[in-house]
């Protein structure tokens, strides 16, 4: 069994074959999915989806690009959600200076703010990191408590900042990408680091695996990216399903 710890199954792509994309998933061994929000109006959308299926959980947050429609409501929304049970973390959140740095002091305020909350309400943090590793552990560093849960989601680091993450305790998450022929970074860090802390995720709809690259990504897919770390690791596909999947219950504390 697998878990796909982000998978934004609640966007309109699903829409009209979410019952079936489902059922590929249990196909292909797919456990858990945890559906990660990216903006505020989206919130109420995701929970009803986290709440179509036992296996289905989900994470309230900011994404970084939509850092400025974050808030004192919002926040305090995001803490109301955070009362159901199907709410296992705070995200998708952090620092993205990829797509526009322009408003780079409002990220961090706004992910600052997101620790914070998951701090408090003993959270997992999923964490967003594109092109801003350094600020994004520093805020971590200066902000997350000893307890917190951090989720590095789409790990896109060299294997020595990954080693850093690691230090701290964090948990590096991979998907499609890691299948990629020129992803020589993300293979590094999968052959070198210590497998307790390796999550697997799709990131559905986007960043698909190899061989439907270019293709809607959908949690069945997973499939792909644990062949590929089984090669890279050289065991069986069957332990890289058993180690992550602890891991990740370990991670969202999955009963
Ligand atoms: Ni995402």
């Amino acid at each position: 069994m697998i878990i796909d710890t982000h998978a934004h199954i609640d966007f309109d792509e699903y829409a009209d074959k979410f019952e079936q994309m489902l059922v590929c998933a249990k196909e292909n061994n797919v456990e858990n999915i945890i559906i990660p929000a990216v903006e505020p109006t989206t919130f109420e959308r995701v929970l009803k989806t986290a709440e179509k299926s036992q296996m289905l959980y989900c994470a309230m947050g900011v994404h970084p690009s939509e850092a400025k429609t974050y808030n004192d409501e919002v926040e305090q929304t995001i803490i109301e959600y955070c009362k159901s049970k199907k709410v296992v973390a705070i995200g998708e959140c952090g620092l993205d200076y990829y797509w526009d740095k322009s408003f780079n002091d409002i990220q961090k305020e706004v992910f600052v703010r997101q620790i914070r909350i998951a701090n408090e309400l003993h959270k997992t943090l999923i964490v967003h990191d594109r092109e801003a590793h350094l600020d994004t552990l520093t805020l971590l560093k200066e902000n997350a408590s000893k307890e917190l849960s951090v989720v590095m989601h789409c790990f896109s680091g060299s294997y020595e900042f990954g080693m850093e993450c690691i230090n701290q305790g964090y948990y590096l998450a991979f998907g499609g990408v890691s299948t990629f022929k020129n992803a020589k970074k993300a293979h590094e860090v999968i052959e070198r680091m210590p497998l307790e802390y390796l999550l697997l995720e799709t990131d559905s709809p986007y960043l698909t695996p190899e061989p439907f690259r270019g293709k809607e990504n959908q949690p069945a897919y997973l499939k792909y990216v644990v062949e590929k770390i089984a090669s890279l690791r050289n065991i069986s596909p069957n332990e890289v399903e058993e180690i992550t999947t602890n891991n990740a219950k370990r991670a969202f504390n999955l009963v």
